[in-house]
């Protein structure tokens, strides 16, 4: 039987990372919850975050998904290294394949992480980073105001520019030439952050990597589909209509419908 792969996020924010899955395994079914009613997770404790995770998690099972993808910055940081292990479905997040592409990119040894305050907070992105390579130092800051941004379709103009500078000014000033975009909204920003940064600087999106590093694991597990196009479907715990209204934006496609459930 065909089986697919999970995908949750505390709520539209993760379709960065489906699209990348999407694009990187087209033939792969596809099953995403958003939790809009609980969303933002990147404000709440870590206790909270591991129990949604949890509730998320049993959800995606009931789908018999064959992997889960952790498409949320907080939850990777709070919640995977303690619920992990105690899952039979391997669960990829986001946290392990960003550090490794800026651990590789950075020349000076200097790089940056940007995300909300719960993964800033948790330090997570900071001991990956320096279990990798020790010498390097790292500069974290929190954005909050990046996520209404993005999803407000403010991804331009002075207000949010000046906002960007004044979040980013302890990285310019700590000299990094790399900055890991630690929130699965950031991508949005891009221009904005290479803007307030610097053309040299090189911004990580861990999307990407998270792609090849779920290809790699389904091959492993020769658990891949190797034929016919993925289905993929977008479940919500709460407002559908503005879940699908946003996601053209964040998926770079529209959503026919999103399900509301409860979970
Ligand atoms: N998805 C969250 C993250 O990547 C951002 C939105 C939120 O705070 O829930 O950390």
């Amino acid at each position: 039987m065909r089986k697919a792969i999970g995908v949750f996020d505390s709520g539209v924010g993760g379709l960065t990372v489906a699209r990348e899955l999407i694009q990187q395994l087209p033939n792969e079914d596809i099953v995403y919850f958003g939790d809009t009613a609980r969303v933002p997770y990147g404000i709440k404790s870590k206790e909270t975050v591991i129990k949604f995770s949890i509730e998320n998690i049993l959800f995606l099972l009931k789908y018999n998904v064959k992997l889960i993808c952790v498409a949320c910055n907080t939850v990777s940081s709070f919640a995977l290294p303690v619920i992990k292990n105690h899952f039979r479905v391997p669960i990829v997040g986001v946290i392990s394949p960003g550090v490794r592409e800026a651990v590789y990119a950075t020349q000076n040894k200097r790089i940056g992480v940007i995300g909300t305050r719960g993964t800033v907070n948790s330090r997570s992105y900071e001991i990956e980073i320096k279990q990798l390579d020790p010498s390097v130092k790292v500069t974290a800051v929190s954005c909050p105001l990046f996520v209404p941004f993005a999803e407000e379709g403010l991804l331009e103009g002075d207000v949010v520019l000046k906002v960007a500078q004044n979040y980013l000014k302890p990285l310019k000033n700590a000299g990094v030439d790399t900055v890991i975009l630690g929130c699965t909204h950031y991508p949005l920003l891009k221009p904005v952050i290479k803007k307030a940064m610097g053309n040299n600087v090189c911004l990580i999106d861990s999307a990407k990597q998270v792609a090849i590093e779920v290809k790699k694991i389904l091959a492993a597990e020769s658990a891949l589909n190797l034929s016919g196009k993925g289905r993929h479907r977008f479940f919500v715990s709460d407002n559908p209509e503005w879940f699908s209204g946003l996601a053209e934006r964040f998926l770079g496609k529209k959503i026919k419908n999103a399900t509301k459930v409860s979970i």
